[in-house]
């Protein structure tokens, strides 16, 4: 840990930039194109940018997810190094977590906010993810005078929600961006678990991001969402059992009672693909066209 420290101010301090900009970016690893665009964005804004690599167990209530969370750190290091990144953080879970099982005593609550939708089928996900969020803040952020900011993707909409709570309520020094889903030609939200979809999983999997882009449609339209028959669509559909797809406030995560839209919303679907559980956000904006 001492050494990331001292390579992030050295790399601070060999700067040419007069108010240099440090941006990290967060990962799991196991990096692709939505990966790849934090990335980029972090190196045209930022001076400095570091990136993590570390499978939290913390966040993950189920062992045999954490256990088959794809792992590839040498082929993430060529991506992390064909972006300039200049410092990886990629820390054992003794360095991270010492005395593993047994710690950490002290977690951070993420509150009601944490138990909303996936928070509700995972529980303690967000706790964990705001546990090892905020350690990565502290072991990684450079000195006061150094802006600071941190880059995620919006497809984990609850998780961003939760960040930005958590960077305001801790005064965290970092300031929180994001950038839209990045998606296949098919229009399936790139994830490091699409690594895990057999073919017939995928073509399952394509049925989340049509039932989004449907909504996005229908709100753009100043139509009626009918979310209980893309539901029941869903719920029919093979390979495919869906958790929840809702239509929330994108700062609450509160289920909105408009129908139709009359305010911008984020809708939220979650569901179990084959062996793998998928999430995929999408942007509802009545009377524009659909982004993310
Ligand atoms: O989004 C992720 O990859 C993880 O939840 C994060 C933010 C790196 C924390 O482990």
């Amino acid at each position: 840990m001492t050494g990331i420290r001292a390579a992030v101010l050295q790399a601070v301090e060999h700067t040419a930039a007069a108010h240099p900009v440090v941006g990290i970016v967060p990962t799991m690893g196991a990096l692709h194109p939505g990966h790849a665009s934090l990335l980029q964005a972090a190196r045209e804004s930022s001076d400095v940018v570091i990136a993590s690599v570390f499978v939290n167990p913390l966040q993950f209530d189920d062992p045999t997810d954490y256990q088959l969370y794809p792992r590839q750190l040498e082929t993430d290091m060529q991506m992390l190094t064909e972006h300039g990144v200049d410092c990886v953080f990629a820390p054992d879970l003794q360095e991270m977590y010492p005395g593993y099982p047994a710690a950490p005593l002290i977690r951070v609550s993420t509150g009601e906010l944490g138990r909303r939708w996936e928070g509700a089928s995972r529980p303690g996900h967000f706790d964990g993810v705001a546990t090892v969020v905020t350690k990565l803040f502290t072991i990684l952020a450079p000195p006061a005078a150094v802006a600071c900011e941190a880059w995620f993707g919006q497809k984990d909409a609850e998780q961003l929600a939760v960040i930005r709570r958590l960077v305001e309520d801790l005064n965290l020094p970092v300031r929180i961006r994001s950038l839209p889903n990045v998606r296949d030609e098919n229009g399936v939200a790139l994830s490091s678990r699409n690594l895990r979809l057999s073919a017939a999983d995928y073509d399952a999997a394509c049925a989340l991001s049509r039932a989004l882009f449907t909504l996005a449609a229908r709100a753009q339209a100043h139509q009626p969402l009918d979310l209980s028959q893309l539901r029941a669509q869903l719920q029919a559909a093979q390979r495919l059992d869906l958790d929840y797809l809702v239509v929330v406030d994108p700062d609450t995560m509160q289920e909105t009672a408009d129908d139709p839209l009359r305010q911008p919303a984020l809708a939220l679907i979650a569901a179990r693909v084959g062996p793998v559980r998928l999430i995929d956000t999408m942007e509802l904006c009545p009377g524009a066209a659909p982004t993310g």
